[in-house]
C-alpha cells in the first residue's frame, strides 16, 4: 500500500448485481489474502432501503452463489465486520455531506477514499460533480509529510460513453472534479491474467519478438465468443449490441496488447502512450471501407428475447477486418469478431504465420499448413503452437501437431483470480497501467463511431445466423475472399 491512512471503499450503486457478483467476492479474497489496507471500510452507497445487516446478508449470498474460492465462517464475519450501508439519493447535496461526515468520523484526521461508480451511467456525472461539489475529491496532507497525504480515486465502469461525443463530454465534465491520475476507467478483460499475459509473454521472452511483424506474420484473429445471450439485460444490450459492448472496449484492447510496441517502461504512462499509438495508427474506416470490412449480425431468436424490440436492428455479432498503419503491421489485417449465442465461450488470439516460402518436400501429401500461435484467454487458458512435423515411416509427408502450455498443468487449478481482484488492488495502490485514460477511450471510439453511423445511415443489411453455429456465413466471406478463414482450433489435428 502506498501510505498507512485508513482507506474507505464507497460503492455507488451497492445494491446492483456487480457489487455482489464480482466487487465484494473480489475485495473479500483480497482481505483473505492479506493484501488490503491495514485499516479498510466499505460502504454500500444505493437507493435500495437494506439495514447494514440485510445489505451483508445479500452479500453472503452472493459470496457463496458467485466466489470461486472457499471461504471459512470466520473469514467472511472478518470480513463482513467492515461492510455497511447507506440507503441514499445520488442527486441530493446533504446526502454526500452526511456521507463525508459519517467517513470523516471513521477516518479520524486523514484517510483515502475509493469511490466505485456501479450504478448506471447515466449517473456518473452528477454523482462525481456532487462528490466533488462536497469536498470528497480533493487529496490532502501536508508535503512536509512526504507518502502521507490521503488519496482520493475513482473507479469508473464501463460503459464509458455510447459514442465519441458522450464520452469526451464525460471526459470534460468529471476533468472538472478530478485530475486524469485520479480516474480508474475499467476494462475487466486487462484484469485478466492471461490478457496481462501476452505482454509477458511478447516482452519477457526473446523468442517471440523477432518474429512479431510483417515479415513473419500473415495475419491475427482475435475472436471473443460467448454461448449465452442476452439474458436479463436485453434493456441495456438492444440500446448497444456487440459493437459497443464488446469491441470499442475489449477487442481492441486486446488488439493494442498484440500490436503495440515494447513500451520504455512498465508504468501507466509509458504502457498507455504505446496502446494509444496502435489506436491512432488503424485508419477508421468509413462508408464503403465499412460495407467491405465489416459483418453486423443477430441470432435467430433475438427479436422474441423478453425486452428486445420486435423489430430490433442491434447486432448481437460482429466482424471487422482493420488494418494498422505503421512500419511493424502494414499489410497484416486484423480480425476481430465477437458475438452472442455462438457454439462456444471462447476468447483467443490467433497469430497465424505466413507459408514457408519455398516447398522443399517433394513427396508431402498436402499443402504444409502455416505456423499459428494461439492464445487462449479463456476458459483452458493456455498457449499453443502449432508447427508442422514429418509423419513417421513416410517419405516426407508433413503433419501439424502442438505444443502447449496450460495455466492449470503449470500453476494449478486455483492459480487464477478474478479480473476484479487485480483492478481493485491496482487502484488501491494507485496502479493505472490496466486502465484505459481519456485519450485512449476517445480514440477508440473515433474507430468505432463510422462503422456505427455507416451501418445506421447506409442501411448496411444484417446477417442472420443460428443460434450454436459459429455466426453468419457473410463472416466467413469477409476472410476467404483473401484466401483465408478463421482458425478452427482443434487440440489433436489429425
Ligand atoms: C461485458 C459485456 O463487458 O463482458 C457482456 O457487457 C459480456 O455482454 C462480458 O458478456 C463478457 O465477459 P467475459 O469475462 O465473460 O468474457
Amino acid at each position: 500500500m502506498n501510505n498507512n491512512l485508513p482507506t474507505s471503499i464507497i460503492i455507488f450503486g451497492a445494491s446492483g448485481d456487480l457489487t455482489q457478483r464480482k466487487l465484494i467476492p473480489s475485495l473479500f479474497n483480497l482481505c483473505r489474502k492479506g493484501r488490503m489496507p491495514e485499516r479498510f471500510q466499505i460502504v454500500g452507497y444505493g437507493g435500495t432501503a437494506y439495514t447494514d445487516d440485510q445489505f451483508r446478508q445479500h452479500l453472503l449470498d452472493g459470496a457463496k452463489k458467485f466466489a470461486s474460492f472457499e471461504f471459512t465462517t470466520e473469514e467472511w464475519d472478518d470480513f463482513a465486520s467492515r461492510l455497511t450501508y447507506l440507503t441514499r439519493h445520488y442527486d441530493q447535496v446533504d446526502d454526500y455531506k452526511e456521507l463525508d461526515q459519517i467517513v470523516g468520523q471513521w477516518e479520524g484526521r486523514r484517510g483515502n477514499r475509493l469511490f466505485y461508480m456501479a450504478t448506471p451511467p447515466a449517473a456518473y456525472p452528477s454523482i462525481i460533480q456532487l462528490l466533488g461539489h462536497t469536498g470528497h475529491l480533493l487529496e490532502n496532507g501536508s508535503p512536509a509529510e512526504a507518502g502521507s497525504s490521503a488519496w482520493r480515486r475513482v473507479v469508473i465502469e464501463k460503459p464509458f460513453g455510447t459514442d465519441w461525443s458522450s464520452a469526451h463530454s464525460l471526459n470534460e465534465q468529471i476533468h472538472k472534479t478530478l485530475n486524469e491520475n485520479q480516474i480508474y476507467r475499467i476494462d475487466h478483460y486487462l484484469g485478466k491474467e492471461t490478457v496481462q499475459n501476452i505482454l509477458a509473454m511478447r516482452f519477457a521472452n526473446t523468442i517471440f519478438e523477432p518474429l512479431w511483424n510483417r515479415n513473419y506474420i500473415d495475419h491475427v484473429e482475435i475472436t471473443v465468443a460467448e454461448q449465452v445471450g442476452v439474458e436479463h439485460r436485453a434493456g441495456y444490450y438492444d440500446n448497444v449490441g456487440v459493437v459497443r459492448d464488446m469491441f470499442q472496449n475489449h477487442l481492441l484492447q486486446l488488439a493494442t496488447l498484440v500490436a503495440m510496441e515494447p513500451p520504455a517502461s512498465f508504468d501507466a504512462t509509458a504502457l498507455r502512450n504505446e496502446k494509444v499509438k496502435v489506436l491512432s495508427a488503424i485508419p477508421p474506416l468509413k462508408d464503403e471501407a465499412v460495407v467491405r470490412n465489416t459483418v453486423r449480425a443477430q441470432y435467430k431468436d433475438y427479436r422474441s428475447e423478453d425486452g428486445v424490440k420486435p423489430d430490433s436492428m442491434t447486432p448481437t455479432y460482429a466482424a471487422l477486418r482493420l488494418q494498422i498503419d505503421n512500419w511493424r503491421w502494414q499489410g497484416v489485417p486484423f480480425y476481430l469478431r465477437s458475438g452472442k449465442r455462438l457454439a462456444q465461450k471462447i476468447s483467443q488470439v490467433t497469430i497465424q504465420f505466413k507459408e514457408p516460402p519455398h516447398l522443399l518436400f517433394p513427396g508431402a501429401d498436402r499443402k504444409i499448413t502455416p505456423n499459428m500461435l494461439v492464445l487462449f484467454l479463456q476458459p483452458d487458458e493456455g498457449i499453443h503452437w502449432r508447427f508442422e512435423a514429418k509423419v513417421p515411416d513416410t517419405a516426407a509427408d508433413m503433419r501439424s501437431v502442438d505444443m502447449e502450455f496450460k495455466y492449470e498443468d503449470s500453476f494449478g487449478k486455483t492459480a487464477i483470480p478474478e479480473s476484479y481482484e487485480r483492478l481493485l488492488l491496482d487502484a488501491l495502490t494507485g496502479d493505472a497501467s490496466l486502465f484505459t485514460r481519456a485519450d485512449e477511450v476517445e480514440t477508440a471510439w473515433r474507430l468505432i463511431d463510422p462503422i456505427l453511423e455507416t451501418w445506421e445511415s447506409k442501411n448496411q443489411p444484417l446477417a442472420f445466423y443460428d443460434p450454436g453455429s459459429w455466426g453468419p456465413a457473410e463472416a466467413d466471406e469477409l476472410l476467404s475472399r483473401e484466401g483465408r478463414s478463421w482458425s478452427k482450433w482443434d487440440a489433436n489435428p489429425k
